[in-house]
């Protein structure tokens, strides 16, 4: 049953593991089956689960992640690295949402294994940027047949099979570039493009508007279109390649399909410029336009690109319509994001707007780590409360069980104390004899029955006394006037005397031993009349019930009326 209990918490919790682990190990020490289980179980064991219950409610009480998102990216590099972080900063805006990112470092294999294996870990929604338009699909497809939804985001798929898709609109881009480009070259000039990857779907759209842009302008001619990748490497290589092969040819401008792409050819360039092989080395233009630190929108600025065009990252954006499609809210099934060319006119504003955007967007993050450690700490604080609380549950109920042997045990000695002077036999007494003077002062201190008696003792003179010691105290049991100096009176001994030689034989003083045997005789007279409390009391010498009544609970543990339920 316990063990039942503790299993139906959530297996995510770690604490939760760590205890079920225990028990176990627990059960498996002390030999448990399912049927003895119960039988084996003491009271140690229970106050453990008591404890480990306490904590599992301190520690798995706090928060659950309730959604699962797969991010499927297929690079790494800074545009990337700059949407992967307002992904989490998007979730931030989300409880209990659960970021995994995959990058597959433009690698179609890889990026198709990394879908698989974050359907195969259950996630409940997936976000991908297809390395290529159609080496991707066949995974993308197997997640949405899933049931899992999609969203498709930047770069597209040759398939249907998604929920959601939002992108820039890379035609519109290709071919706002192309008219910068046409205008900047007032119409006359020769172009060189580097693409992007082949396949993807940005490197074909951003080519298409290109060239639409450029076939009404018969001044301008493309002396050359090199396959790049995105990378700058490729670009470079490919150029380098390319010029050493049309030494002669002049080239005004080059477009990359990105950035990268641009920045690649430039060093190209910049290599024969050096070697004093070409003169004046031609315009870069290209597609990004990140903020920050050797972003496009710097290289613009400080006249490394002539233009460059924002690609919006709007990682927020894409999480927020995750959460949309996830949570069942209306959602836009394609999202076009708007974007802007960036010239040597706005590249300084665009800059400080950007570099400010990042700067609150830190702030931001910060914020939100200040936020999560105060969490964790608050959880901590949460759990030490509660092991504070079951360590001082633990201990009142030590103290208790404590109290309640201690309070046996007096009662038994009580008992034994009637039992010694009401049933003892002469012949279990030895010895018994006034002591000595040296022996006196360590029978009164050390005497707790019939065994420190003094050897010289007459067995037959111990029988005597008690016979009547006990005579005298049953005569005297209903007087409530009764005192010490009467009972030993009544055995024609001094009061010191009567003390010395009753607690040698019995442990007890005579006036315990009178108020016990009242109690006793009370006992019987409640089970056995139909007397009040009391007329009890009085009938054996007490003075005062209420007394009576405390005395009562004390010897027994009950108060008198309760004898009679
Ligand atoms: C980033 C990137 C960008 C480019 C985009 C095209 O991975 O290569 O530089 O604009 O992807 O999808």
């Amino acid at each position: 049953m316990r063990f039942a209990a503790i299993k139906c918490f959530r297996e995510s919790c770690p604490i939760q593991k760590i205890i079920v682990s225990l028990h176990r190990k627990y059960c498996a020490k002390a030999g448990c089956t399912a049927n003895n289980y119960q039988t084996k179980t003491n009271m140690r064991q229970r106050l453990f689960y008591l404890f480990v219950l306490a904590t599992i409610l301190a520690s798995c009480s706090g928060d659950k992640v309730k959604y699962r998102i797969g991010i499927s990216q297929c690079s790494d590099d800074i545009w990337r690295d700059k949407q992967n972080a307002e992904l989490r900063m998007g979730a931030y805006f989300h409880d209990n949402v659960e970021l995994k990112f995959a990058a597959a470092y433009d690698s179609d294999e890889r990026q198709v294994e990394q879908i698989d294996s974050l359907v195969n870990d259950g996630i409940d929604l997936l976000i991908v940027a297809p390395n290529q338009v159609q080496t991707i699909s066949p995974a993308i497809d197997r997640a949405y047949d899933k049931g899992i939804p999609v969203i498709v985001f930047e770069r597209k798929t040759s398939s249907q099979k998604h929920t959601a898709f939002i992108s820039a609109d890379n035609y519109e881009m290709g071919r706002v570039m192309g008219e910068y480009i046409v205008s900047r070259l007032h119409g006359q000039g020769t172009l060189l493009e580097i693409k992007g990857l082949e396949g993807s779907s940005p490197a074909i759209e951003r080519h298409n508007g290109f060239m639409d842009a450029i076939k009404d302008a018969p001044g301008i001619k493309v002396v050359g279109s090199l396959q790049g990748d995105w990378t700058e490497p490729t670009a470079y290589e490919r150029t380098k390649q390319w010029l050493a092969n049309h030494k002669d040819v002049r080239v005004d401008l080059v477009f990359g399909a990105n950035d990268r792409t641009a920045m690649g050819a430039r060093r190209a360039f910049q290599l024969l410029t050096q070697s004093g092989e070409a003169g004046r080395g031609p315009l870069f233009c290209g597609i990004d336009g990140l903020p920050g630190e050797n972003g496009g929108i710097q290289l613009v600025r400080d006249s490394l690109l002539d233009a460059s065009y924002i690609y919006p990252t709007h990682g927020d954006q894409i999480i927020e319509l995750a959460v949309n499609i996830l949570e069942g809210k209306p959602y836009e099934k394609e999202t076009l994001m708007m974007s802007a060319l960036v010239t040597s006119d706005n590249a300084k504003v665009l800059l400080m707007q950007g570099e400010e955007l990042m700067r609150q967007a830190d702030r931001l993050d910060q914020l939100h780590h200040k936020a999560d450690n105060y969490l964790h700490e608050l959880d901590t604080q949460r759990i030490v409360n509660w092991l504070a609380i079951g360590i001082i549950a633990l201990l009142i109920v030590i103290f208790v069980l404590f109290y309640l042997y201690h309070l046996r045990k007096i009662s038994m000695q009580r008992a034994r104390v009637v039992n010694t002077l009401w049933n003892l036999k002469p012949e279990d007494v030895t010895v018994i004899s006034e002591p000595s003077e040296s022996q006196k002062t360590s029978e009164i201190s050390e005497a707790s029955g019939s065994s420190v008696i003094p050897e010289e003792s007459d067995a037959s003179a111990v029988s005597l006394f008690i016979t009547r010691f006990k005579e005298v105290v049953e005569a005297r049991l209903t007087d409530s006037n009764t005192s010490v100096e009467d009972l030993a009176e009544d055995m024609n001994l001094s009061r010191v005397q009567l003390y010395r030689k009753v607690k040698a034989v019995t442990g007890s003083s005579p006036v315990e031993l009178l108020r016990t045997a009242r109690l006793s005789c009370a006992y019987q007279l409640l089970l056995t009349t139909d007397k009040s409390v009391s007329e009890v009391a009085y009938a054996v010498g007490f003075t005062a019930p209420s007394y009576f009544t405390k005395c009562f609970k004390e010897e027994y543990g009950m108060v008198p009326g309760d004898v009679r339920k």
